[in-house]
């Protein structure tokens, strides 16, 4: 109705303050995202070292976008301004929504919903950037399910513009569309999408990817031609093997599980050589390895 389109207006507008939960690869790249565009962040971590780990994260991506002459030593410094870090989730008590970014482990969503739920003003709206898990089970465990959406960047998150914003059967219209104006006024493309698995982008992305590990377990074709295929043939930015690496694998194969495990379509059944890397530790970038091998600073290299 009225209100909620008025709580709409001035909800996004009046965000001032976003909490981030976790700050790992997404969740540093959503905390900078925010910083950027001049909303104040807290961001909250397990502990000391993952909070340092965090801090490196933020600083090696904006010393990365200085250096390449696109972003001014000063203004660095007011973004970094605008990020302080804490190993307390109480620090969260001034947020006008928190996003939530630590693994994707149902349990341990949960835990965090649950005391966000307690620590958060109440009329703050709570997002998940879940990926596999169902927002409706993660809102279930506050007081608040109205309050509760999904907010699903992606890999890199301070270069992908879109946001799918998910609702769940309780969630009222006001909070999806403070979300949605929240992702679109730190210059996102929000999208609407309902709670099911894999959403929009990663029920139809990760099927491609999959079969991209069908073909070269096959031996269809090698790892390098499979991904010259998709980027120069059909134009995509990455090829599928290398892209896979870039999400992670052990993301990718939570998706697909999720997936099979909701619709049992044998598109997508996981390719066990996936489950084999995953298994092996061999997850991509973030573990040096994956389809292919990387430098630190992310940086492909050839075999
Ligand atoms: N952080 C910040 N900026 C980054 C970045 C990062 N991690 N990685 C790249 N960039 C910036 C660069 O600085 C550069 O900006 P500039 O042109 O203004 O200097 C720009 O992005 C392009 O980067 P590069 O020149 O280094 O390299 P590319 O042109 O190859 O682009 C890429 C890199 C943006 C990663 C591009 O290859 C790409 O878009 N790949 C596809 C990514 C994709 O599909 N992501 C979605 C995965 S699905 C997902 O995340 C959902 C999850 O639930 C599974």
């Amino acid at each position: 109705g009225t209100e909620a389109a008025a709580d709409t207006a001035e909800g996004a507008a009046a965000v001032r303050t976003v909490g981030v939960v976790g700050l790992g690869t997404m969740g540093a790249g959503i905390a900078e995202v925010f910083a950027r565009a001049g909303l104040d962040v807290v961001g909250v971590e397990a502990d000391a070292a993952a909070l340092d780990a965090g801090r490196r994260r933020l600083d090696a991506s904006l010393a990365r976008a200085v250096q390449r002459g696109r972003l001014s030593d000063e203004d660095r410094d007011g973004i970094v301004g605008r990020i302080a870090l804490y190993t307390e989730r109480a620090a969260l008590a001034a947020a006008d929504l928190v996003v939530e970014v630590v693994p994707e482990r149902i349990e341990a969503k949960r835990e965090v919903f649950a005391e966000l739920d307690r620590i958060v003003p109440e009329g703050a709206v709570l997002a998940t950037n879940t990926s596999s898990l169902a927002v409706t089970e993660i809102a279930a465990c506050t007081t608040r399910p109205e309050r509760v959406v999904g907010m699903h960047f992606f890999n890199p998150a301070p270069v992908m513009e879109l946001v799918e914003v998910v609702t769940t059967v309780r969630t009222e219209p006001a909070a999806a569309a403070l979300a949605s104006g929240l992702a679109a006024r730190v210059g996102k493309t929000p999208v609407t999408v309902g709670d099911r698995a894999g959403f929009v982008a990663n029920a139809l992305l990760l099927p491609f990817l999959n079969h991209a590990v069908v073909l070269l377990e096959e031996r269809v074709a090698s790892r390098d031609d499979i991904d010259a295929a998709v980027r120069d043939g059909i134009g995509l930015p990455m090829g599928p093997l290398a892209l896979l690496d870039l999400i992670g694998l052990d993301v990718s194969l939570a998706v697909l599980d999720v997936l099979w495990a909701e619709f049992r379509d044998p598109r997508y059944a996981a390719a066990p050589l996936l489950r084999r890397m995953v298994a092996a530790g061999l997850l991509g970038r973030k573990t040096g390895r994956g389809f292919h091998r990387h430098a630190d600073d992310g940086a492909q290299e050839p075999e």
